[in-house]
């Protein structure tokens, strides 16, 4: 699919016929641009819900909102939502028999990100990508995992593909629970110099989950957890920088790391079209409906 997206025409005929719709209950930019590009690349039509503007601020459940866009023809429901499990009720509640692929469940998962994330740290860290894993590799996930749903796919994810993970962030931020072989930092300086990562994955502060304040000031945060070019300077020569996007430059990261050469936040993005592409490709290609 990154093949694809190289060319000059940038279209596969494989979806032809297929309908994709984006049904999303939050905001995005990337993830829904990049499933609807990638719809589109394969042939398939795209209908783009938001939430915002549609019958839902009259009432309507995600269970007559899916059942009417599958009426009109959805083979496949790519499915935003603030409520974790939402994606997974849909997917098992019997209410659609349309694929669904969940684009982020309130604090729960992101799993289409966690392969994006995946993609981009093997192409930077492994010579040969293609059937290789990531043994022997470091991960550093950074920042507010109680509330990432990015943190979580990842820490699934990247441990099956057999890199070593650790968190760092406020001890009000990093759950006890969740507990990577690589450890739990409270400072980024210690992670960075103890766990010698060779990625750091910087997530974002998700204030819009957050009921009560969870660091003193954003100034704090940014001096013991932030990525600047200090730490960036002590990284390994071929350690990378990722963050999911948005970016709150300044806070978590500040715009010389987020610019510099070890970031690879713009691959991740151009890798978010190819892996949304195999996705719906996996799920809708020929008659996959029984199996899928
Ligand atoms: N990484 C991510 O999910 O970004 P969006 O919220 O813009 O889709």
């Amino acid at each position: 699919m990154s093949d694809v997206n190289e060319r000059e025409i940038k279209k596969l005929p494989t979806l032809r016929g297929k309908t994709v719709v984006n049904l999303f209950f939050e905001d995005s930019t990337r993830t829904r641009i990049s499933f609807e590009l990638a719809a589109k690349r394969l042939s398939a039509d795209v209908i783009n819900f938001a939430a915002k503007g549609s019958s839902v601020s009259k009432g309507e459940s995600l269970k007559d909102t899916a059942q009417t866009l599958e009426a009109m023809g959805a083979d496949a429901i790519v499915l935003r939502h603030g409520s974790s499990g939402s994606a997974y009720r849909l997917a098992h509640s019997g209410w659609v028999r349309s694929a669904v692929i969940n684009a982020g469940d309130g604090s729960h998962e992101h799993p289409t990100q966690a392969l994006l994330d995946a993609m981009t740290i093997r192409q930077a860290l492994v010579t040969n990508p293609i059937g290789s894993d990531l043994s022997g590799k470091k991960v550093l996930i950074v920042g507010d995992i109680s509330h990432s749903r990015v943190a979580r796919s990842n820490l699934i994810l990247l441990k099956a593909l057999g890199a070593t993970l650790a968190t760092c962030g406020p001890a009000t931020l990093v759950p006890r629970s969740l507990e990577p072989t690589g450890g739990i930092f409270y400072s980024l300086d210690k992670a960075i110099d103890e766990f010698a990562p060779d990625a750091v994955l910087m997530l974002r502060i998700q204030s819009e989950r957050m009921e009560a304040s969870f660091f003193p000031t954003e100034r704090e945060y940014s001096r013991v957890w932030g990525m600047n070019s200090e730490r960036l300077s002590r990284l390994g020569d071929s350690a990378i920088v990722l963050h999911p996007g948005p970016m709150n430059r300044g806070l978590e990261i500040d715009a010389a790391s987020a610019d510099s050469p070890k970031s690879k936040i713009l691959d991740q993005v151009q890798n978010g079209v190819a892996v949304r592409m195999a996705v719906l490709f996996h799920l809708l290609a020929g008659d996959k409906r029984e199996t899928r």
